[in-house]
C-alpha cells in the first residue's frame, strides 16, 4: 500500500534536516496549487513554514533539481517541438540600466532567420518570457511597453507564431506559466525567506526551463548593484543554476559579471530602448561600450550553444558583427512590429524621450569617479518614477538618468556626472541628493574590476 504523504510532514523533515523524497516534493508543491482551486489542502502557514524550513536547511542537488522541476510543471508550459529550432535564452539576476535582453534577442534572431531549418523555421529561437521592474533593477517588460502598441501579454500560441516569424519574442509571464512561483514568492516576500540562494535558484529555473530550451546563458551580478550580498553567494547562486539547468538537460552556463556601476549609458524606461536602438543602427555611444560588450559576450555563448561558432569568443565576435551588420536591427523591427510595436518611434528616438523635467549633477571637484553604490544609484532610478514600490503601481515611462561619466574617468570641476530624468519635477530632489551622495570623486584613479569576473560551466574551467 502506498503511504499518504501529508504536507505537515514534509515541513516536518525539512525542519529537522531530513533529505526529502522526490515524492515528498512533488506532493507539496502539486497541493499548494490545488489549493488554489480547492483553498483546502495546505494553509499559507504550511507553505511559509516549508519555506523557511528549505531557508534554514537548504536543499541537496536532487532535492532541488526536484523542486524546480515541480514547480516547472506546476502550470502550463512552452512546447517548442513544433518549431524544430534550436531554444536558447539568457537570464539577467537584475541590474541597473541593464538591457541586454534588448540587443541579446534580435542578435540571435538575426542568426537564427539566416539559418532556417527545413520546415523554414528560424535555426535559433529565443523564446524570451522576461519580468518586470521591482526593487533598484529594471524591468525588461516595463522597457518594452514604452514603445507605443506593444503587447507583450501573447497567448502561448501567438508565441509561438511570432517565434516562428521573427526567431525572437519578448513577453511577460501568462497566469498559468508556473503558477507555484507566483504563490511562493508572494509568500517569501512576506516571511524573509526571499534570499534564499536554494529558493532564489529554483524561482528563476522554473520560469526559464518552462521555456523549453536547449541552452540558457545566466548573467549573474557582483559587485554593488549586485542581488546577492557577497561575490561568494553570488557564486554559489551561479553554481546552483548551472546544476539545475543541466540536470533537467538544458545546457547551462554562468556568467559572474562585474555590476559596480550602471550597465551602459542610460538607466530607465524608453532611455534605455533608445540606447539599444541607436546600437542596432550602429550609433555607438562611448557610455555604451560595456552594454555592448556584455551583450556580445552573452550572445556568444548563446550562438556557440547553438552551433554556431566552434568557442563562446568567436561567438562574441560574430555577435558584433550581426550588429554591425544592421540584421539585428532588421529582426528587432520584424519583432516589435509583429507584437504590434509603432517601429516609426525609432526614426528620432531622442524626439521620443519626454521627461517633463530633468536636472544635471555636476562634479563639485576634480579627480577621478572612483566609487559608486550602484544599488542606491538604481533606486534613486526607481524613485524618479522609473520603477514601483509594489507589484501592480505603474511605472513612468520617460524617467530615468543618463549617465555622463564612467568608474575610472578623470572628472573636471563642473563637469555633468548625470542627468535625472522624471515626468514630475516634485520626484527630482529625493533620487538628486541619493546621488550627489553616493558618487564619489578621489584624487586617484581606482582600481577597476574586468566585465567578466568568472564563467561557471559543467565542463569548462573557469577563466
Ligand atoms: N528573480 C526571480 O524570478 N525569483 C527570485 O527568487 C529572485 C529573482
Amino acid at each position: 500500500m502506498t503511504q499518504t504523504i501529508h504536507p505537515i510532514d514534509v515541513i516536518l523533515h525539512k525542519r529537522d534536516g531530513h533529505v526529502l523524497t522526490d515524492a515528498e516534493i512533488q506532493v507539496f508543491i502539486h497541493a499548494l496549487v490545488e489549493r488554489t482551486l480547492s483553498r483546502q489542502l495546505v494553509t499559507d502557514a504550511q507553505i511559509a513554514a516549508f519555506l523557511m524550513a528549505v531557508f534554514q536547511r537548504g536543499l541537496n542537488p536532487q532535492e532541488l533539481a526536484t523542486l524546480t522541476d515541480a514547480m516547472r510543471h506546476s502550470g502550463e508550459t512552452f512546447d517548442a517541438a513544433p518549431l524544430h529550432t534550436f531554444t536558447v535564452d539568457k537570464h539577467s539576476t537584475g541590474g541597473v540600466g541593464d538591457k541586454t535582453s534588448l540587443l541579446v534577442a534580435p542578435i540571435l534572431a538575426a542568426a537564427g532567420l539566416a539559418s532556417p531549418n527545413s520546415a523554414g523555421t528560424p535555426g535559433i529561437c529565443v523564446p524570451m518570457i522576461s519580468g518586470r521592474s521591482l526593487g533598484h533593477t529594471g524591468g525588461t517588460l516595463d522597457k518594452l511597453e514604452t514603445i507605443p502598441g506593444f503587447n507583450t501579454q501573447l497567448t502561448l500560441d501567438q508565441f509561438c507564431q511570432t517565434l516562428k516569424k521573427c526567431g525572437a519574442a519578448l513577453v511577460g509571464q501568462t497566469p498559468r506559466l508556473v503558477p507555484a512561483d507566483r504563490i511562493l514568492y508572494a509568500l517569501r516576500d512576506h516571511t524573509g525567506t526571499v534570499e534564499s540562494p536554494f529558493l532564489i535558484c529554483a524561482s528563476i529555473m522554473s520560469k526559464k526551463l518552462a521555456e523549453d530550451l536547449k541552452a540558457l546563458v545566466l548573467d549573474v551580478k557582483v559587485g554593488s548593484g549586485a542581488f546577492m550580498p557577497t561575490y561568494e553567494q553570488s557564486k554559489l547562486l551561479a553554481q546552483l543554476m548551472v546544476e539545475t539547468g543541466e540536470a533537467s538537460g538544458t545546457r547551462t552556463v554562468a556568467l559572474l559579471t562585474n555590476h559596480d556601476e550602471p550597465l551602459g549609458r542610460f538607466a530607465g524606461n524608453w532611455v534605455e530602448v533608445w540606447e539599444c536602438v541607436d546600437i542596432l543602427q550602429n550609433k555607438r555611444h562611448p557610455m555604451s561600450s560595456d552594454l555592448i560588450e556584455l551583450s556580445n559576450i552573452l550572445a556568444g555563448w548563446m550562438l556557440h550553444f547553438a552551433g554556431h561558432s566552434a568557442t563562446p569568443e568567436a561567438g562574441a565576435k560574430l555577435s558584433d558583427e550581426i550588429l554591425l551588420s544592421g540584421d539585428a536591427f532588421k529582426a528587432w523591427l520584424r519583432m516589435v512590429a509583429t507584437q504590434c510595436g509603432d517601429v516609426s518611434v525609432f526614426h528620432d528616438s531622442a524626439a521620443h524621450h519626454q521627461p517633463t523635467a530633468s536636472r544635471t549633477l555636476t562634479a563639485t571637484h576634480s579627480g577621478y569617479l572612483s566609487s559608486m553604490d550602484c544599488k542606491q544609484v538604481g533606486w534613486a532610478v526607481q524613485r524618479l518614477g522609473a520603477g514601483r514600490a509594489k507589484p501592480g503601481d505603474p511605472v513612468s515611462a520617460h524617467a530615468g538618468i543618463e549617465m555622463h561619466a564612467k568608474l575610472g574617468d578623470e572628472i573636471k570641476t563642473g563637469q555633468p556626472l548625470v542627468t535625472l530624468f522624471s515626468e514630475d519635477a516634485s520626484l527630482l530632489d529625493e533620487p538628486e541628493a541619493m546621488l550627489r551622495e553616493t558618487l564619489h570623486i578621489a584624487p586617484a584613479p581606482p582600481q577597476l574590476k574586468p566585465l567578466l569576473r568568472e564563467v561557471i560551466a559543467k565542463t569548462s574551467p573557469t577563466i
